[in-house]
C-alpha cells in the first residue's frame, strides 16, 4: 500500500481536473495518489477497536419467507451511537500520535460519521469539533451536542460542510477525519465484514448500503480477500447515486443530490480511495426507488422490530423492488448499518411505507348532499371493516349538479386486498369514484 504523504503539487498529473484539485485539500485523500486498503489493514484494524466497538448480532431474518431468500441481518444500528461509523472513526482516532490527539480533530458529516467520532473522542479524550451541513437531520446534530463537542452547523450540503472543517483543520492544526475515504476510516468500516464471515457461513452475497463508497470499499477487501465467490453488491438512493455515476464515469464525479430518506447516503462524490480499493471488486451496484426505502423502513419495524434509518434500509430495499432476484434461494446478509432517524421522518416514513404499500388510500366520491349523504358513504366503508383516516368534503368547486358534494377519504386497510374490495365497493355504488396514487398489485406486500 502507498504511504498517505500529502503532496500539493498536482501539477505534474496529466489527467487532473479543476474538481480533482478542489478535492485535493485532504492530505489522506489525493485524487491523484489514491490508496488502495489492504486486508492486513482491515485485521489490524478489528483487532485495535475490538474493546470498544460492539461485535454486533448477525442473525437469521422473519423476511426471509417474504423476499424467498435466506436473509441474514448484521445489527450494526446497535452500536452505541446507532451506526457503524464507530468502527472506522475509532480506528482513525486510535492511530493519532500523541501530538494530534492532544490538538484534536475535525469532521465533516451528515450525522452517523459525526456522532462516532464525538463519542469516540470523548471516550478517548480527544478535543472534536464537527461541521454539519444545515440539512443534517436534528437528532443526529443533538447527539453530537451530548458528547461535548463542539458542532458548527454550516454548509448546504456535504460539499461544503468538508470544505469549511478542511479549512478549520489548517487553520488550527486539527486532523481531518473524513467519514468514507480517509484510508483508516474504510479499514475499520471493512472489520464488519470479518465479523459476518465469522457469524455466518456458506453466504452467497452481502448487499452494503453506499454513500462515499468507505464501507462498500472496506467489505469488499475483506470478503474477497477471503471468499472470492461471494457477490458484493452496492445500493444507493436514486437520489444520491454517486457511485454509479463514478463507474459511468470512470472516476468519481460530482453528482447532484436530491433530499433523501437516506440521509446517510446523500454524499455527493465517492471517495478516490474508496474508488480505487474497490472498483474491481464490486460486483453490482443497484439504484432504488424512495417509495421502496419507506417500504423497508416500514418492514423491519412490522416483522423485525427494528428501527433502521433510510440508509441502512436500501438494501432490503432493492430486494422487494424485485432488483435482486438473482439471489432467491440463496443466503444473503444485509448490513443495517444505522438506526439514526427522526421521529418525525420515522413517522412520515411510516406513512408513505403504509400507502407505498397499499393499505393508506386516499379517494375522491360525489355524493348525494341531502341529509345523510355524506353519513351513508362513511357507513359504507365501515361495513367492510376500513378505518377511515380523515374526510373533507367539497361543495364550490363541483362540476356536477348543486345536490352533489364531493367527499375526499383518506382510508387505512388491512392489507392490498382491503383496499381493492373497498374500490370495487364504492365503484358498485356511486357513479363518480377517483382513487389518487393507488399502488399497483407488483409494488405491495400480497401474502
Ligand atoms: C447508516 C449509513 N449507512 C451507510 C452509509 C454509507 O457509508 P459510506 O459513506 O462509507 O459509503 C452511511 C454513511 O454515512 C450511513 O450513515
Amino acid at each position: 500500500m502507498e504511504k498517505y504523504t500529502y503532496s500539493p503539487d498536482v501539477s505534474d498529473e496529466s489527467d487532473t481536473n479543476e474538481e480533482d484539485t478542489k478535492m485535493v485539500d485532504d492530505p489522506l485523500c489525493n485524487p491523484n495518489r489514491p490508496v488502495k486498503i489492504t486486508f492486513e489493514e482491515i485485521t489490524s484494524a478489528a483487532y485495535k477497536i475490538r474493546s470498544g466497538v460492539l461485535n454486533t448480532p448477525c442473525i437469521r431474518s422473519h423476511l426471509s419467507a417474504l423476499t424467498g431468500m435466506d436473509i441474514y441481518l448484521k445489527k450494526d444500528f446497535l452500536q452505541q451511537t446507532g451506526s457503524f461509523k464507530e468502527r472506522g472513526a475509532r480506528y482513525a482516532m486510535l492511530m493519532l500520535t500523541p501530538e494530534q490527539r492532544q490538538k484534536g480533530v475535525v469532521a465533516a458529516s451528515l450525522g452517523n460519521h459525526a456522532q462516532a467520532v464525538c463519542y469516540h473522542g470523548y471516550q478517548l479524550g480527544i478535543p472534536v469539533t464537527v461541521v454539519m451541513p444545515i440539512i443534517a437531520p436534528i437528532m443526529k446534530i443533538q447527539k453530537c451536542r451530548e458528547f461535548n463537542a463542539n458542532v458548527i452547523m454550516e454548509g448546504k450540503n456535504m460539499d461544503e460542510a468538508k470544505r469549511i472543517a478542511v479549512a478549520l483543520s489548517k487553520e488550527r492544526g486539527w486532523t481531518y477525519i473524513n467519514g468514507y475515504d480517509n484510508p483508516q476510516v474504510i479499514a475499520g468500516q471493512g472489520t464488519m465484514a470479518l465479523e459476518i464471515m465469522e457469524q455466518v457461513q456458506d453466504i452467497d452475497a452481502v448487499v452494503v448500503p453506499t454513500g462515499g463508497g468507505g464501507l462498500l470499499a472496506g467489505v469488499a477487501v475483506a470478503i474477497k480477500s477471503l471468499y472470492p465467490s461471494i457477490k458484493v453488491i452496492g445500493v444507493e438512493s436514486e437520489r444520491c447515486a454517486s457511485y454509479t455515476k463514478a463507474i459511468e464515469n470512470g472516476k468519481p464525479i460530482l453528482t447532484t443530490i436530491e433530499g433523501t430518506l437516506a440521509d446517510g447516503l446523500a454524499v455527493p462524490m465517492i471517495g478516490y480511495n474508496a474508488w480505487e480499493t474497490s472498483k474491481t471488486l464490486v460486483d453490482k451496484m443497484v439504484i432504488v426507488k424512495e417509495e421502496w426505502i419507506a417500504v423497508a423502513i416500514l418492514r423491519f419495524i412490522e416483522d423485525e422490530k427494528c428501527v433502521v434509518e433510510g440508509a441502512g434500509a436500501c438494501g432490503l430495499a432493492a430486494i422487494l423492488a424485485g432488483q435482486l432476484d438473482e439471489c432467491k434461494g440463496k443466503r444473503v446478509v444485509l448490513l443495517l448499518t444505522g438506526g439514526n432517524i427522526d421521529t418525525t421522518i420515522l413517522g412520515r416514513c411510516l406513512e408513505r411505507g403504509l400507502a407505498a404499500d397499499g393499505r393508506l388510500v386516499k379517494c375522491k366520491v360525489t355524493v348525494s348532499d341531502r341529509p345523510g349523504g355524506i353519513s351513508e358513504l362513511c357507513k359504507l366503508i365501515g361495513s367492510i371493516g376500513v378505518s377511515i383516516k380523515d374526510v373533507i368534503h367539497e361543495r364550490a368547486w363541483v362540476a356536477s349538479d348543486v345536490f352533489s358534494v364531493e367527499v375526499k377519504v383518506v382510508c387505512e386497510t388491512r392489507d392490498y386486498h382491503h383496499s381493492i374490495e373497498l374500490r370495487e365497493l364504492l365503484f358498485s355504488r356511486y357513479k363518480k369514484v377517483r382513487f389518487d396514487n393507488f399502488p399497483p398489485k407488483c409494488a405491495v406486500k400480497t401474502n
